[in-house]
């Protein structure tokens, strides 16, 4: 990866973003480890690069597209193009708390895709034990640290790399 940097320990990498171009990468790389099954929960304040990374990990993923922020749509389901899972991207910006969240019901279609939820911190942690957290900060020469914690025997090794 170009233009990151990081450290790891046990189920936590730490990775620099220094460009909207190395978060989609680091979203490309994240995707070559992820299958049917994974929850990942992005937090991080208005504008951190939460949806840049998503568009990352589709274009990993190769499903079909645009990942765009979803306004009225709370989630999209973005086909696999190669016969791997499908990406659910949901946004819990506006859901006021987790029975909301169950109304979407991603737990019917949690087994068998890659879910993404924006904004899913304090809300979507109950949908799995094996969740990924992703917590993207702002600093202000405008380059984004993005923490990993993986929950779960899953994740030990599936993390991004440190190069
Ligand atoms: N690592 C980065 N360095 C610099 N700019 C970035 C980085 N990642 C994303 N950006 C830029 O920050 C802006 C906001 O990104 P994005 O929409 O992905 O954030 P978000 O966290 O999804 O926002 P929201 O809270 O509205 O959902 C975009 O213009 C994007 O290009
Ligand atoms: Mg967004």
């Amino acid at each position: 990866m170009s233009d990151t940097t990081a450290a790891t320990a046990a189920h936590t990498t730490t990775v620099t973003a220094a460009s909207d171009a190395a978060m989609r990468e680091l979203g490309r790389s994240l995707a070559g480890r992820l299958r049917a099954g994974d929850l990942l929960i992005l937090s991080g304040p208005l504008g951190a690069g939460k949806t840049t990374l998503t568009q990352g990990i589709a274009e990993g993923l190769g499903v079909r597209g645009p990942i765009t922020s979803p306004t009225f749509v709370l989630t999209r389901v973005h086909p696999s193009r190669s016969g791997g899972p499908d990406l659910v991207h949901a946004d819990a910006y506006r859901l006021a708390d987790a029975a909301e969240l169950d109304d979407i019901d991603l737990d019917s279609s949690l087994d068998d895709t890659v879910t993404v939820v924006e904004w899913g911190s304090g809300l979507a942690e109950e949908l799995s034990e094996r969740r990924l957290e992703v917590d993207i900060e702002r600093h202000p020469d405008e380059t984004r640290i993005v923490r990993f914690t993986g929950h779960g025997d899953r994740w030990s090794g599936a993390l991004p790399d440190t190069e």
